[in-house]
């Protein structure tokens, strides 16, 4: 059984998360339905633009027969006429089961799973987490090569405002990966709180030349533009990274390529017909993941 809230990678254990695992091949050989969540009401609360999680979310609700209320921008609701969080928190709990919210400000959901009567999913608060993200990351390496432990894997990219890798690296703290490399230009490098979190060495690297070809999972994420404070500095790193079709034939034949997406120009379109590419095959992953999840916090498992 899962904690009430999901809010950190850290929150997880090694067995809740291979029960979640277990759960979403099980959806998976019952195409993706069942009837658990009848009668159930689940908020999507996004204050911040998405289009897997939200969707992802509402897929996974409606397939376990529940419904959806939310919002998927501050626009059209209260927030715009100053409401909180913590009143916005209140009203959704008494309208629902469970509130999925999604945030710019790092905390936002662990604030709000500190006030809610219901359970909290953190959908991404600021540059902090994105823990339903990392378990579609997982289990995607898992169905692709069956195994996590002992597989090397490379990080590439913004990794000082990607809560998406944070929450990854966090994940991996339940495994025993191989080699982890940290791969982006000098000032994207990942924070030391983050890193401080880890219970694996990681080695940090501005070549991806150096680590590509002993890599068997390359993580890719994008700059997140929406978190530099001062867009001279995002010019700066727009363009330091590119997979390409030379990049892939630098990889092992039986690597993986992940992006937690949306992709803007950081891999070449070229590559997505490449066995290698794997993210729109993890993407498609996200109901039945979500459906994992919210199985073990109002599901059946309750
Ligand atoms: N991976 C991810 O969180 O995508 P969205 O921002 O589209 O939800």
């Amino acid at each position: 059984m899962l904690p009430k809230h999901v809010i950190s990678s850290l929150d997880l254990s090694k067995e809740e998360i291979e029960l979640i695992f277990d759960e979403a091949d099980r959806y998976e050989k019952l195409n993706r339905t069942s009837k658990e969540l009848d009668g159930k009401v689940v908020a999507l609360a996004f204050f911040e633009p998405s289009t897997r999680t939200r969707n992802s979310f509402d897929s996974a609700v409606q397939r376990m027969g529940g419904r959806t209320i939310g919002f998927s921008s501050s626009e059209g609701t209260s927030v715009e006429k100053g409401e909180t969080i913590a009143d916005t928190v209140r009203m959704l709990e008494s309208y629902s089961d469970l509130i999925v919210m999604r945030h710019k400000l790092d905390g936002a959901a662990k604030f709000a799973s500190e006030i809610s009567k219901v359970p909290i999913i953190n959908a991404g608060d600021g540059k902090h987490e994105h823990p339903t993200q990392a378990l579609i990351d997982l289990y995607t390496v898992r169905k692709v090569k069956g195994y996590i432990d002992g597989l090397n894997f490379c990080v590439l990219g913004d990794l000082k405002y990607g809560r998406a890798v944070n929450s990854l690296l966090r994940l991996l703290t339940k495994f025993k990966p191989g080699k982890v490399f940290l791969v982006s230009p000098q000032q994207l490098r990942i924070r030391t709180e983050v890193k401080d979190t880890l219970n694996f060495p990681v080695i940090e690297t501005d070549s991806l030349q150096d680590v590509i070809d002993i890599t068997d999972v390359l993580y890719v994420t994008r700059i997140q533009k929406e978190r530099f404070a001062d867009e001279v500095e995002f010019e700066k790193v727009k363009e330091s990274y590119k997979v390409d079709i030379s990049t892939v034939n630098s990889m092992r034949k039986d690597s993986m390529i992940l992006h937690p997406l949306p992709r803007v120009n950081e891999i070449d379109r070229r590559v997505d017909k490449l066995p290698q590419a794997k993210y729109f095959y993890q993407a498609s992953l996200g109901v039945q993941v979500r459906m994992g999840v919210i199985h073990q916090v109002i599901g059946d498992s309750r």
